[in-house]
């Protein structure tokens, strides 16, 4: 039987939702200033580290939550929205949902086809190993261009998901966004339905 609190997300849903935010952020920003031109080597190298570090992690937790999403019975759309409205909802987060897991396997794709074979320190405490792929500068530049497309496509729907919320708490004034926050900010309460995100 699917499981989750009869009233909205569980506390589990809400850290990783917020943490996976953070990191997805952060990692936009140190992805941007890690790859520019004028960046000493020394503290580039080090950079490079710490984004494959985070990402990884923010990986890790996408999958988690990718998993949960689909097996955890998942909370009803708040009362009052149209049928496009749930629909464009939903579509928008198993975006998000893919893409949290596509933007960092597409960063380990660079790391693993590079013909540098520099390898990934994870925090400086394990080496992530590479996945078995052919090497080429060919496929390097394929996969960086990937990356950075898929990692800037997903800042924007951010900027779209994030204002649909304000939207909703400014505006609508209903629980989308204080669902999210913890049942201590809830106004409404809502109920489960089938697996999704
Ligand atoms: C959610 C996770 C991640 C986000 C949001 C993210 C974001 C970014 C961004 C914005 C850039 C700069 C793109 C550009 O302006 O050219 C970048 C570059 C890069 N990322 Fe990530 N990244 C993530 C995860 C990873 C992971 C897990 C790895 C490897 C294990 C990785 C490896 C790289 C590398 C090697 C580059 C530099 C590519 C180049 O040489 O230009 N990233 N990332
Ligand atoms: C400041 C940034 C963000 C805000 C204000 C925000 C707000 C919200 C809110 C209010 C909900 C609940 C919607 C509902 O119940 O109908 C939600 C759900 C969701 N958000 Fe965000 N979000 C942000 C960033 C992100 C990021 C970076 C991602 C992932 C890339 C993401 C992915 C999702 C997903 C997949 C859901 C569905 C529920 C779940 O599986 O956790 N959000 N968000």
């Amino acid at each position: 039987m699917p499981r989750r609190s009869a009233d909205g997300y569980d506390l589990v849903a809400i850290a990783l939702h917020w943490l996976i935010a953070v990191l997805i952020f952060g990692l936009l920003v140190l992805g941007f200033v890690m790859t520019r031109q004028s960046i000493d080597p020394a503290l580039q190298f080090a950079l490079f580290q710490w984004h494959k570090s985070f990402g990884m992690l923010a990986l890790l937790l996408a999958a988690v939550r990718l998993v949960r999403s689909l097996t955890v019975a998942r909370v009803r759309p708040v009362e009052g929205l149209g049928a496009l409205e749930r629909r464009s909802a939903h579509g928008m987060h198993y975006l998000l949902l893919a893409l949290a897991v596509a933007v960092p396997v597409a960063g380990w794709m660079i790391a693993s086809v590079s013909p540098l074979e520099i390898p990934t320190f994870a925090f400086n405490l394990v080496v992530i190993p590479h996945l078995p792929v052919p090497k080429s500068e060919a496929a390097e530049a394929w996969w960086t261009t990937v990356h950075a497309v898929l990692a800037y496509s997903t800042l924007a729907l951010v900027f779209l998901h994030s204002a649909a919320a304000l939207y909703h708490h400014y505006v609508r004034h209903d629980d989308v966004l204080t669902r999210m926050l913890g049942s201590r900010y809830r106004t409404v309460k809502t109920s489960i339905e089938e697996p999704g995100p």
